[in-house]
Parts: structure tokens; sequence; C-alpha cells
């Protein structure tokens, strides 16, 4: 019989064999894989459980598998001929919220709206992306700086984003493929940043930043470990985070969510004298919240 150790071994190692986890952060499938296998005692049934998991806070998200290069390849074929025509550009772009994308064709826009359909977050925020983001960041002074943390393919929306013309982004999540293509995206649209993978319920954080973004991602760490989302905004530095929570389960039924989230975000704000904002949209409920405004 092998060791505490060895049994952890085999279990993060059976798990990394499944091509849905093998480009998961490490740190991660090993903190859930100790977890699971103290609560079940049993390498079988700890590999079951870690995999369960890891596909409730990740997988489940993701419909197809991310292909970097065929996206961006697929994006790339977008792009008119220089000096070409395209009808549809003045459509699209009448809704960007930053005019600093103003160069980005139509057939672009579209194609990154296509992607976003990838991931389920996402794609439930479609029907209000501009909304979203014009009435939840409308009262802050220029953003210069955002982190958008447990990203998935939101970084997609940045054209529909009212940031300031140079702003520098910085994304993270847990899969190094979907990294990957966000990095590669934020160089192919000519924004400054950096793309890393990190997982936030063993490592809470990223640099400093005008605001950082937390969409749909508190229930995800809570679910990780219980404490893991109060961390988590601690370690942020930026004065204005957006948090958001789904109002609709990814089948679609909405089972009082709205009602244990606001319950859950009131008890991590309880006693941080934070000015809190509040924004109901259909299929999301947003709160941006301002660290440091007197208790
Ligand atoms: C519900 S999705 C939200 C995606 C995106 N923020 C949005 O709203 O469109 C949750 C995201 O969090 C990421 N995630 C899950 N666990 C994480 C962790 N421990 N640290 C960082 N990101 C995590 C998932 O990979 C997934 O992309």
């Amino acid at each position: 019989m092998p060791t505490e150790h060895g049994q952890i071994d085999i279990v993060i190692a059976a798990v990394l064999d499944a091509p849905k986890y093998r480009n998961l952060a490490p740190e991660l499938v090993r903190a859930v894989a100790v977890r699971e296998l103290a609560a079940h005692r049993g390498v079988k049934a700890a590999i079951k459980a870690t995999k369960s998991k890891l596909h409730q806070v990740a997988g489940a998200y993701v419909e197809q598998r991310i292909a970097p290069a065929v996206w961006l390849d697929r994006l790339r074929s977008c792009e008119p001929a220089p000096g070409a025509h395209d009808p549809g550009a003045a459509l699209v772009q009448a809704g960007l919220a930053n005019p600093r994308f103003a160069h980005l064709s139509d057939r672009f826009l579209r194609g990154a709206i296509d992607l976003m359909t990838r991931h389920a977050s996402i794609r439930e925020r479609l029907p209000i992306l501009q909304r979203f983001y014009v009435e939840t960041l409308a009262d802050l002074p220029p953003i210069c700086s955002v982190l958008d943390v447990g990203c998935g393919l939101n970084p997609l929306a940045l054209p529909w984003m009212p940031l300031a013309a140079d702003a520098t982004y910085y994304a993270s999540d847990i899969d190094r493929t979907l990294i990957s293509f966000i990095a590669q995206y934020l160089a192919l649209i000519g924004v400054p940043g950096e793309a890393h993978v990190r997982d936030q319920a063993t490592n809470p954080g990223g640099p400093r930043v005008d605001l950082a973004l937390a969409l749909k991602l508190l229930p995800v760490l809570e679910q990780l470990e219980r404490g893991a989302a109060a961390r988590f905004l601690d370690a942020l530095d930026a004065p204005f985070i957006l948090v958001s929570y789904p109002a609709r389960s990814l089948d679609g039924h909405a089972r009082g969510m709205h009602v244990a989230y606001e319950r859950q975000f009131a008890a991590l704000a309880s006693g941080k004298g934070w000015d809190i904002r509040r924004f109901v949209f259909p299929g999301e409920l947003a709160f941006l919240i301002k660290k440091g405004a007197a208790p």
C-alpha cells in the first residue's frame, strides 16, 4: 500500500492524465487532490472526487476545447484586406465603448463575439455585454490598468469596456491553454498586458491595478475552499473591484441563487467599510466595491 504521499502522487497523476484537466494549474490540482484524499480515504474515490471538483470550478464552463492557434487564425482571417470595404463595421463599432478599437473590423469583432459563445460564463453575459461595463464602470476615474481574475474568455470583451485608451490589461486563470490564447489575443489587438496561470485559492492576488474584475469567481473559490473568497478579496491591490455572481445556474435555473449570493456577498463585505454599488442585470448580479472608503 503506497504511503500518504505516494497516494497523493497517484491521484494527481491520474487526474493530469485526463486531457480535460492536463492544463490546469498544478498547485490547484494538488490542493484539491490532498483535500479529497483526506475526505475519501481511497485513491479511486479521491481521483473521482478531484475530477468532479475540477469540473465544477473550471471544466463545466468550457464547452469546446480551446485551440489557441486555430482561434487566433480565425480571428486574423476575419480582418479584411487593408482598404477593403467592410459595410457592417459602423454597426458593431457604434457599440464599442473604447474608440481605441475603432480599427478593428466588424468581421473581427463578430469573430470575437463568436469565440465568446464557447465559454458558458461570458456567453450568458453577451446579451448585456455593452450595458454591463458601461453601467458598472460609469462613475470611475479613468481606468489605466485592469486585473481580470479567473478571466475565462472575458478579455475578448475588451473592446466593449470603457477603459483609458492606453490601459494595461492583466489576466489570470488556472488553465494554461486558455491563458496562452488570452496572451496572444492581447498582442493581436495591441493591448499592453500579461496573462498568467495562477490559482487564486492557494495564491490569491496579482499586480496593483486601478480596477480588478472578479466576475462570477467568488462562488467558484468558495466551492474550492470555504474562506477562499474573503482571502482573495483581501489580497487584491486595487481601489475598485467589480465582483459578480451568476443569477442562473449553468442549466438555466434560478433556484434562489440571487438571494443566496446576496447573502454570500453581504457576509464578505461585513465590517470592511467598503463603499458598494449594486447592479442587477438579467442573469448577473454585480457589486462595485470601492476599497478604503470611510467605515
Ligand atoms: C464562472 S467562470 C467566470 C469566467 C469569467 N470571469 C467571466 O465571468 O466570464 C470561472 C472562471 O474561474 C476560473 N477559476 C476556477 N478556479 C479558479 C482558481 N482557483 N483561481 C483562478 N481562477 C479560477 C475558471 O477557470 C473559469 O474561467
